[in-house]
């Protein structure tokens, strides 16, 4: 179980977080703490659609504050388009928020010389995407692919690059023989297997897994998550773990990060995520897994997700919400600390300690007056 992240702030327990709606409100807290932090990062797009000079905006990602701790892993869920590889990819550094911080190792990413970032960047993180057969060169081999890393930042004599290589495909499970082949000689597992040692080679202390196994035979991706596990543990990596398949999320993680619509609004315990998540939205997610023994139909989240173009006002979530009311119309929910440690979430209306999915399924399903 991971520690309290350090980026709660000094609250009263179960007392919301004043100035909760407002973008950076976490700004000064978590600097400095773990190994990773945002703190009020936001990424604003311009989306295709809106006048010739007034494009639209799409707000891919508001006001996220999160802390990752050395050695624990992090899983995002959400449905699709809700902000999770925007996450992903202003945690590795990929994408710069368009406002708000991202600190690794308490150095502010985005306030330091480009070189620098690159080298901080490249060494302290590595990134696994979807679809391995899109993210490695295919005009490489396996070997140049695994060295470019370590040639781009120098790392060690030649003689020692090519000795990592070796050790890089014995740790990932590759045989020797594949290190001159190219990647569309390998089997998709194969070739996630070279994505996870390319993202290994520099020894970094965070990996971040968007979606990885999403892209492979069914076959395959429990050996990948496998992988990514034993490695984890073997060599003391932080992970952020982001999947459709929220059950995953959950028995590979000790934290759970809930988005919606680009925003954060919970993070839990993994171990405390089906039973006592307070975010309706949460519920509702984990509320599509019935056991054999107490088999009972998921909380249905009705209609579609809002457009990240136009989200709603207050609550983004107040159009599917069955708790919805006049103030989830009007004001963003501010954090709320849990009495739990490492939990927190951001709704006018929790889900109370003794209410069960079966009392929430029938809430969510009541008909509605009028
Ligand atoms: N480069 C971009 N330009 C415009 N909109 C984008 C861009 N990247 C992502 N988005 C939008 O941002 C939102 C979040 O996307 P994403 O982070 O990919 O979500 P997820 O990974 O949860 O499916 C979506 O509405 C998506 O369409
Ligand atoms: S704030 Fe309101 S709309 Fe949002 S999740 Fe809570 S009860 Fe539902
Ligand atoms: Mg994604």
């Amino acid at each position: 179980m991971s520690e309290t992240p350090e980026v709660s702030r000094p609250l009263t327990k179960e007392e919301p977080a004043a100035h909760g709606n407002e973008p950076g409100t976490g700004a000064e807290a978590g600097a400095g703490a773990g190994l990773m932090a945002l703190a009020g990062a936001s990424v604003v797009h311009r989306a295709r659609t809106g006048g010739l000079w007034h494009r639209d905006r799409v707000y891919a990602l508001t006001d996220a504050d999160l802390t990752i701790a050395p050695g624990e892993t992090v899983g995002i869920v959400g449905e699709s388009g809700c902000g999770k590889s925007t996450l992903a990819k202003v945690l590795v550094g990929v994408e710069q928020p368009t406002s708000g911080t991202v600190t690794l190792r308490g150095r502010d990413l985005w306030a330091m010389h480009p070189a620098e970032r690159r080298r901080l960047i490249g060494t302290g993180t590595g990134m696994v995407f979807q679809d391995p057969a899109t993210a490695l060169n295919r005009r490489l081999t396996i070997r140049q692919i695994l060295r470019d890393p370590l040639d781009v930042h120098r790392h060690g004599t030649p003689a020692r690059r090519e000795e990592r290589v070796r050790e890089l495909m014995a740790l990932v499970g590759l045989p020797k023989a594949l290190a001159e082949a190219l990647p569309g000689q390998l089997s998709g597992g194969q070739r996630q297997r070279v994505a996870i040692a390319r993202a290994l080679a520099l020894e970094p202390a965070l990996v971040v897994a968007d979606e990885p196994t999403s892209a492979l035979d069914v076959s395959v991706r429990a050996q990948i998550l496998n992988l990514l596990l034993d490695l984890k543990e073997r060599l003391g990596l932080a992970l952020v773990f982001v999947s459709h398949d929220i059950q995953t999320v959950r028995r590979m993680s000790d934290r759970v990060i809930t988005m919606y619509l680009g925003r954060i609004v919970e993070e839990s315990p993994a171990a405390e995520v089906t039973a006592h998540a307070r975010h309706p939205y949460t519920r509702a997610l984990f509320s599509a897994t019935p056991g054999l023994l107490d088999p009972i139909d998921p909380i249905p989240l009705v209609g579609p997700v809002p457009s990240a173009t136009h989200p709603p006002s207050g609550c983004p979530f107040r159009t599917r919400c069955w708790r919805a009311d006049h103030s989830c119309r009007a004001t963003m929910p501010a954090i709320t600390e849990s009495h739990t440690s490492g939990h927190r979430f951001r709704c006018h209306h929790p889900v109370g300690p003794d209410e069960s999915i079966h009392d929430l399924v029938i809430q969510a399903t009541a008909p509605t007056e009028g």
